[in-house]
Parts: structure tokens; sequence; C-alpha cells
């Protein structure tokens, strides 16, 4: 074999481990149903099914065409939330240069780890405009998280924080919910959320996000949760707070009490006797629309 021969084959070779699995196009019928659930309130599953595929630089085009054909008209080209349809969003869609991320089960100021972006993005945010990517296949979910991190220094400077261990989850009782209701007044809750959790608090109107733009805690009433409404979830969003919000992490507060706070904000929300119907939001209809204008 010649020399140019052998490079041939190299090429060959190489290309051929490289090639991604093609990403989906249009809006598949699992979508549109999909999507529907989510609106009425059920959430779909996000934890991964199969290992993580390794990241070559097929993947890596994967990535860059998922977020090119699904993220780009709310996140931006250049990851910066300003996309074509920034201006009709009432929640901004996130800035990745900034690396702050709201929901992780890593302590507050550090990075989520891949495992809580892939949640994220399958699980979609309620009362945004995030569409859960479910229905897109795990690969294409891997992929496009690569290329969402490669938008901020942070990723190649440091790495995810530690995750928080989270506590067996107790069984949750009227009593665990009375206890909530005297942690909340105890924490100062209700300085932002209001003494009922409707987001009219004393402070509530002077609230913004690290961008600057106001924002409402959303009343508990509505049954809606941007991260999820169960008792782990909301566990998590205590200890760890929303980064780039006002809501801080509680961290310090003793685990019972995290999970009495937790129950108290079901009870408020009417979700302690289980599943809710939710009333459809305009903002993740408005979500919805975007994207499928954008086929
Ligand atoms: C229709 C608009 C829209 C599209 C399309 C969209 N997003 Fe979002 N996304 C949002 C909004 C709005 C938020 C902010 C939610 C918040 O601040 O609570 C967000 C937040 C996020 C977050 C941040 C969550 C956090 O922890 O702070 C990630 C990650 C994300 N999107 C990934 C994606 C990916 C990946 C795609 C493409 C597959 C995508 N988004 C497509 C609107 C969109
Ligand atoms: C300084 C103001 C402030 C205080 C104090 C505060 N929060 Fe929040 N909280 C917020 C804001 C703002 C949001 C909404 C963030 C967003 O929309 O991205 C929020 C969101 C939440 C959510 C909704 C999470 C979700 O997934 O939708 C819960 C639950 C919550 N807070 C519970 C509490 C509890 C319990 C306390 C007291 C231990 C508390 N908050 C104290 C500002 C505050």
């Amino acid at each position: 074999m010649t020399r140019a021969h052998a490079l041939l084959l190299a090429a060959a070779l190489l290309s051929a481990c490289d090639r991604p699995p093609p990403a989906t196009r249009g809006i598949p019928p699992a979508a549109e149903a999909t999507v529907q659930r989510w609106l009425s309130g059920t959430d779909p599953g996000s934890a991964p099914t199969a290992p993580r595929p390794g990241m070559d630089r097929g993947f890596q085009a994967l990535g860059a065409e998922v977020y090119r054909l699904r993220c780009i008209p709310c996140h931006g080209v250049n990851g910066n939330g300003k996309g074509l349809h920034a201006a009709r969003l009432s929640v901004p869609a996130r800035d990745f240069t900034s690396g702050v991320y709201e929901f992780r089960s890593t302590p507050s100021g550090t990075l989520p780890t891949d495992l809580d972006l892939f949640r994220t993005i399958s699980r979609g945010v309620h009362g945004t405009a995030m569409i859960p990517w479910s229905w897109l296949s795990e690969a294409e979910r891997w992929a496009v998280i690569e290329h969402v991190k490669s938008f901020s220094p942070r990723f190649r400077e440091e790495g995810p924080g530690a995750p928080v261990a989270l506590p067996p989850t107790p069984a949750e009782t009227p009593e665990l919910a009375a206890q909530g209701a005297i942690a909340w007044a105890r924490n100062g809750c209700a300085k932002c959320h209001g003494d009922g959790g409707e987001g009219d608090g004393p402070s509530a109107p002077t609230l913004r996000r690290d961008g600057g733009e106001p924002l409402r805690p959303l009343p508990f009433s509505g049954g809606r949760f941007l991260r999820g409404k169960s008792l782990p979830e909301l566990w998590l969003t205590l200890a760890t707070g929303l980064d780039g919000t006002p809501m801080p992490s509680y961290a310090s507060i003793p685990d019972e009490e995290l999970w009495a706070l937790a129950a108290w904000v079901r009870d408020r929300a009417g979700l302690a006797g289980g599943a809710r119907t939710l009333r459809p939001s305009p903002e993740e209809q408005l979500g919805w629309r975007i994207d499928i204008e954008d086929r």
C-alpha cells in the first residue's frame, strides 16, 4: 500500500467512526403527545436509560446541529439568550455565556452536572417557554449539552460542583406540612413569597434576575413549579437555590426542616393528595408555538 492509500484508508476509517446518528427533524407525533401531557401537568421521565455515549467529533457535530435546529430560536446563535423570539418571552431564555444555572443538584454558586442538564432539557421548565425535549433521542440530548456548555468558559476552567446528598424521602403527612408552616414563618420565606405563597410578599415588587429583569415567584396555588413538583425536586430547590435569581439556597437548614417546607409548599399547591391537572399556561403554550413555527 502506498502512503497516499494508507492516508485515504485512515481518513475513511476516521469519518466512519465520526459519523453521528442523524438529528431528528420536524415535529414527530411523540413530541406533540409529550408536550400536550406536560401542558396539563404530567411531566415526562427525565432520567437517561442508557450510558452516555463518548463525545467524539461526530457527537460534537450532532450537538451543534440539534442546537441549530431546536434551541437557536430562543437561546440565540451565540447562546446569549437573544434569539429571534427573545422579545416575545416574558421569562427570558437562559444566557448560556454566563455559566449560571438555576436547576442543579450541586451547591449554590457551582456548575451543574451533565446529568442535571440532561434532566432540565428532558423535563422542560414549567411556567416558561422551555418545553420538555424528552422526545429527542438520548444521544441528541447528551450531544446538545456539550454544545450548550461550550458557550461558557467556566466549564473548561472548573468542574461541576459535588452533588448534594438527597436524604430518603419522608412520608408526606399533614403533620409534616404543619411543621412546614412554622418553618415558613421562622425562615422569612413570606418576605418574597407572601404569607400564603402567592408571590405577593413585601419584597416581591423589587425582585430582579441577575440580568436585571424583574421577576415574581409563581403563586404556589397554581400548582406549577419551574423545576418540578415532587417532594425531592422541591427539596433540591431549597437545598441548592435557584442561581441567577433572588431565590437563595437554604443549605444551612436541617434536612427535616427542608422536607417540612417542601411538604407545606405542596400542600399550598393542592398536590398533597396526588397529581393535579393544570390550567394551560400562556407562556408554556407560546414556547410550543415557537417550536412549531420554527420547523
Ligand atoms: C421557545 C423558547 C426556547 C427554546 C426553543 C429552548 N429553550 Fe431552553 N430555555 C428557555 C427559557 C425561557 C428558559 C429559562 C427558564 C428559567 O429561567 O427558568 C430556558 C432555560 C434553559 C436551560 C437552563 C436551565 C437552568 O438550569 O438554568 C437550559 C439548559 C436550556 N434551556 C436548554 C435548551 C436546549 C438544549 C434547547 C434546545 C434543545 C432549548 N433550551 C430550547 C426557552 C427555550
Ligand atoms: C429573597 C427572596 C426570596 C426568599 C427569601 C425566598 N424565596 Fe423562594 N423564590 C424566590 C424567587 C424570586 C423564586 C422564583 C425564581 C424564578 O422564577 O426563577 C422563588 C421560587 C421558589 C420556589 C419554586 C421553585 C420552582 O421550582 O418553581 C419555591 C418552592 C420556593 N421559592 C420556596 C421558598 C422557601 C421555602 C423559602 C424560605 C425558606 C423561600 N422560597 C425564600 C425568592 C425568594
